[in-house]
């Protein structure tokens, strides 16, 4: 249901870096399939601005060049053509406040009236400050009568704690908090928000979703992308900030939060708050018995990569969460670049059973169930049990049982994480976007990690071969405790 009162008003969408990739790859796409859906509003807008001289002319051309490599199979040139309508560019210099004065002129002669505004800010980081700041300031943030400014802000949100928390500090002297969309788009993955829904509207996992049950949690985000053309990026940020702090801090909360009161934004935000502030930061001691860095081998002869670059493009950290319900329980969280397939899963090992009544050979160890939730691209889950395979002796037997989106879905069923997302910024959903404390309480973990990373206390900065699941020293990590990665969704 809509949470706008004025649906009818006009509504437009501002891009800040409108010519960069996400524009093309994502927002645009996104926005199209939505239009296709009739799930804009009725009077919609587009508004691309970015230091590029293109006309709106060009903006168009762009854009439907660019939908042939990301948009759907078959473009439906019709409903394109009016699609294409809403689009508008106009070039500005995001730093300089009479751009802000244009860009307030061009708005308001293309909406004639009253008008919702959405501004996106999809440029480098080192310039939210000030747009947001400048927004402010030339009054573009002003909410008067029904008509409702929200503002989305990209990844990365800070660099560090210290960043994070001045970058909120500036955010709320400029903008209340329910004016603000902080993006993180793990959270809008369809599998992402079935978490919840497995967890909360079923009643039989929650009982046994606590430490007398479950043995440890694996998150595994792994890519089989390089860095790429992002060297410049990602050899400042490496895995850690690019995809811990956010991504799988993110899983880690919706597999471990309290059961929220409502389905509300603020009820949800409030329990991955509170579960993220309970996640132990890790001590000089524990950083290199508990956290595991690497990068592929290659890495430092990347375009853009310093020759002798300490980034790592994996890491395996060991955490713990100092609750009632997760205390003793290891949270084993790894993600890498360059490895041996494209999967995002998380895996509940549960506790081997207490006594083993039937007989089995004494060096067969005694399975114990586990259930996989299956993120991306296999988007289900696998429930693991033990069965007795049929015949007279007593023989146990490991099966799955198992549910795929799409065997019951429809194809094309599961939207496309960006398309939520603006979605429901547009609607006034923030339940999928990261609130100020959530994301301040990921950085304390990190920030810890990347401090020790920094010490003398360092684990040492491990190769591995790209293709491989990544360092054995990650092996090593649960080998220590008698456990093993499992990647279930893949091949097992
Ligand atoms: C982004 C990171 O946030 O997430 C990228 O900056 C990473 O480095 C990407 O490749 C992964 O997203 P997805 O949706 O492809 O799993």
């Amino acid at each position: 249901m809509s949470k706008n009162k004025n649906a009818d008003t006009a509504t437009t969408l501002v891009i800040f870096g409108a010519t960069g990739d996400l524009t093309r790859r994502k927002l645009i796409p996104g926005l199209f399939s939505l239009f296709g859906k009739g799930l804009l509003p009725s009077r919609f807008a587009v508004v691309g601005s970015a230091r590029t001289e293109w006309s709106s002319e060009d903006f168009r051309a762009e854009m439907r060049k660019s939908m042939d490599e990301f948009g759907p199979e078959k473009l439906d040139e019709n409903a394109w053509a009016k699609f294409a309508d809403c689009l508008h560019y106009l070039p500005g210099n995001a730093t300089k406040t009479a751009d802000y004065e244009s860009l307030r002129g061009f708005l308001e002669e293309l909406e004639g009236g009253e008008a919702n505004r959405l501004y996106y800010l999809s440029t480098a980081p080192r310039f939210f400050e000030e747009i947001v700041t400048l927004l402010y300031e030339t009054g573009l943030t002003v909410e008067e009568g029904d008509v409702w400014r929200r503002v989305v802000i990209e990844k990365p949100f800070g660099h560090d704690l210290a960043s994070a928390r001045a970058l909120n500090e500036v955010v709320h002297t400029v903008l209340d908090e329910h004016q603000v969309y902080r993006i993180d788009h793990y959270l809008a993955k369809e599998t992402v928000q079935n978490i919840l829904v497995f967890r909360f509207a079923n009643t039989m996992f929650e009982p046994i979703w606590n430490r007398n049950y479950i043995d440890h949690v694996q998150i595994t985000v792994a890519e089989l992308v390089d860095v790429g053309h992002r060297a410049d990026y990602y050899d400042q940020s490496g895995v850690l900030r690019d995809m811990f702090q956010n991504h799988l801090m993110q899983l880690l909360a919706f597999v471990s939060l309290e059961p929220p009161a409502s389905f509300d934004a603020d009820a949800i935000r409030d329990e991955i708050a509170k579960v993220l502030k309970a996640i132990r930061p890790l001590t000089a001691a524990e950083i290199k018995s508990q956290t595991v860095r690497g990068h592929y081998d290659g890495y430092c002869e990347t375009e853009g990569v310093a020759d002798d670059s300490e980034t790592a493009t994996y890491a395996a950290l060991e955490l713990y969460i100092d609750n009632w319900r997760w205390r003793g329980v290891p949270f084993y969280l790894r993600s890498g670049k360059a490895l041996a397939t494209k999967t995002s899963e998380i895996i509940i090992q549960f506790k081997e059973p207490p006594h083993m009544m039937f007989t089995i050979p004494r060096d067969e160890p005694i399975p114990a169930n586990y259930l996989a939730l299956c993120i991306q691209p296999h988007e289900g889950f696998h429930q693991r049990i033990e069965l007795k395979e049929p015949g007279q002796a007593v023989k146990l037997r490991s099966v799955d049982m198992d549910f795929h989106y799409e065997e019951v879905f429809q194809p094309d069923s599961v939207p496309e994480a960006y398309e939520t997302l603006l979605h429901n910024a547009l609607e006034g959903d923030a339940t999928l976007f990261t609130r100020s404390d959530g994301i301040e309480a990921a950085w304390r973990v990190i920030d810890s990690v990347l401090q020790g990373w920094a010490s003398e206390a360092a684990p040492p900065l491990v190769g591995y071969d790209p293709g491989s699941w990544g360092p054995a020293e990650a092996d090593e990590l649960l080998k220590q405790n008698g456990r093993r990665w499992r990647h279930s969704c893949v091949d097992e």
